[in-house]
């Protein structure tokens, strides 16, 4: 397994539409297994594949040890309201309020390549939302208000010169972030 670099808000493969995986190979399987690595060693709940730099539509969650590599996710049903304060892994240090769906269904297949379904509620319910948007070149700082996106940008702004190429390399067991139990 290897840790990958995490691309942060200005490389552009984050706005980029993700293309759906076709087969699932050792080749995915490895991404998967390597984006699980990543995620883990920067203390995040969830991961997708452009945060990587990669244009597969794959996403690795871990909340609270509900633990899924999805392949091809999709939003199959939703309902609730949930407003909850959210991070990114591809932008770090930066939070605020979401409203999100308070409850999902997905469908996607698994690391063998088989469909499977994940009722969600809660924070998970949150991840997969966030992961899944990331695969469709959405963050969540897009959902803001513009006073609110205003001030995460001018806070941005000065954090992002700490990611020089817009990358952020991961060392295990270290960790730069305030709060990284958050970041998805
Ligand atoms: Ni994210």
């Amino acid at each position: 397994m290897a840790l990958l670099e995490i691309r942060v808000l200005g490389d552009p493969v984050l706005r980029e539409e993700t293309r759906p995986v076709e087969a699932v190979t050792d080749e995915v399987r490895q991404l998967v297994d390597d984006m699980f690595e990543t995620m883990y060693a920067a203390k995040g709940i969830g991961l997708a594949a452009p945060q990587v730099g990669r244009t597969e539509r794959i996403a690795v969650v871990d909340v609270d040890g509900a633990r899924y590599a999805l392949v091809n996710p999709e939003i199959v049903a939703a309902d609730g309201k949930r407003r909850g304060e959210e991070g990114c892994l591809s932008i770090p240090d930066i939070y605020a309020d979401v409203e999100r769906n308070a409850h999902v269904v997905v469908r996607a297949l698994d690391r063998d390549g088989k469909s499977f379904e994940v009722d969600a509620a809660d924070l998970l319910a949150v991840c997969l939302q966030h992961e899944i948007d990331h695969l469709h070149g959405k963050l969540f700082v897009d959902y803001l208000s513009v006073l609110k996106r205003r001030a995460a940008m001018a806070k941005w702004a000065k954090e992002k010169d700490r990611y020089p190429g817009y990358v952020r390399t991961i060392v295990p067991g270290e960790s730069d972030s305030e709060h990284p139990e958050e970041e998805l």
